[in-house]
């Protein structure tokens, strides 16, 4: 008999990818893995309806503690973002296919099925981790080539409800940390997205008034909000709300896709805004001048292996070990002031702070200023020489 096991969403392409993998790839058997990472309860239940009416075995897996733990922290204390987006899609995306690959390998199939088309960057990320297996990798939406329309009528020739039609065709990937919104007239790049693609964010021009936030981080890690401990789940859960209210966290961009494609993309990421703008802020009070320039580096170069989800590239858990040391003295309380679509830090405080208040202050005399006199002589000193040949 032969068997696939399909990393699935619920939603259209990898719905279609079921009866496709019987019909056109004689699959006797479609085992399917809905990996929880915080979308919303309705879409796992839509899911897994679905799956239970498409599938011949289906598998749920809460696995959003987990992506906390393992994905979220670590992209927080790396300041993951590309091309000034924080990155949401792509971190996920490396968790879900090994939990699509325990499952092979817990039933003994040799069969990985991903529902990522040849245009993007998530076959990549799902077959960077599959392909180290020993599995076959099957890719119907990129094999059969298939356009979106083409989906909807197969999806409803075979009893599947779907939930895009032509007037709302946006492809959506959603997961604790960011949504993203693609598709339909959003691909001229041109056309403003209309209200309707946002969901967990309020119009900034229909924000709430100005509120302050406070951040605790330990270890680069966020741990309080307004003082009150809670873990990373129900932390990013609570922000995506509070910060939603206040519009923040929209993003409407032309993204470099890893084949080189420019492509427009639309997210929302409301408590990666104010999570990643807080820690910023915080690690500017705490690292030393060259911490932050070479961090800088290494947040890039981490972000970018993440989003071409190379996470088991040797290179990024070199690059972890360098981000967990510099994260140790990253404690501290930033506080975010909200509002109209932004979120900004306007106070922090830190026992490891580099900042010396009784040094810098305009009203102290801790240091002696003519001390400095001797340094701004030596300042720029090559391009007075210049000046002095030229002159
Ligand atoms: N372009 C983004 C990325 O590569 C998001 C892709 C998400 N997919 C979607 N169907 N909206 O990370």
């Amino acid at each position: 008999m032969s068997e696939v096991v399909l990393a699935y969403s619920g939603g259209l392409d990898t719905s279609v990818c079921i009866p496709l993998l019987r019909e056109r790839y004689g699959f006797d058997k479609v085992v399917t893995v809905l990996v929880d990472v915080g979308q919303p309860k309705t879409d796992i239940e839509r899911g897994n309806l679905r799956a239970k009416q498409l599938a011949d075995e289906h598998y749920v897996i809460d696995a959003r503690k987990e992506f906390v733990k393992t994905c979220l922290f670590p992209l927080i204390k790396a300041n993951g973002s590309y091309e000034g987006y924080v990155l949401g899609t792509a971190i996920a995306r490396p968790l879900i296919a090994s939990k699509a690959v325990e499952i092979a390998k817990k039933t003994g199939i040799k069969n990985l099925a991903h529902g990522c088309t040849g245009r993007g960057n998530d076959q990549l990320r799902f077959e960077a981790i599959f392909r180290a297996t020993d599995c076959r990798v099957i890719a119907p939406m990129r094999e059969l080539d298939l356009a979106r329309e083409w989906e909807i009528e197969y999806a409803r020739e075979h009893g599947i409800d779907v939930p895009v039609s032509k007037e709302r065709p946006w492809s959506i990937d959603e997961n604790l940390w960011s949504r993203s919104i693609e598709g339909g007239r959003l691909e001229d790049p041109y056309f403003e997205p209309p209200e309707e693609i946002y969901e967990w964010t309020r119009s900034p021009s229909a924000s709430k008034p100005t509120q302050l936030v406070e951040i605790g981080f330990e270890q680069g890690v966020p741990v309080s909000l307004d003082g009150i401990r809670m873990d990373g789940l129900e932390l990013i859960g609570q922000l995506n709300q509070i910060g939603g209210e206040h519009g923040v966290g929209r993003t409407d961009m032309i993204e470099d896709r890893v084949l080189g494609l420019k492509a427009r993309e639309n997210y929302e990421h409301p408590a990666a805004t104010i999570l990643l703008g807080a820690h910023r802020d915080l690690e500017h009070l705490v690292l030393s001048r060259a911490e932050l320039r070479f961090k800088v580096m290494v947040d890039e170069a981490w972000s970018e292996l993440a989003y071409m989800g190379l996470v088991e590239d040797p290179l990024f858990a070199d690059l972890n070990a360098f981000i967990d040391q510099s994260q140790k003295r990253v404690n501290g309380l930033v506080k975010m002031k909200l509002f109209c679509g932004s979120a900004i830090p306007v106070g922090r405080q830190s026992p490891d702070a580099l900042y010396a208040q009784d040094m810098v202050s305009f009203d102290s005399q801790t240091l002696s200023q003519k001390d400095a006199e001797g340094f701004a002589k030596y300042h720029g000193f090559q391009a007075r020489l210049l000046k002095r040949k030229c002159s």
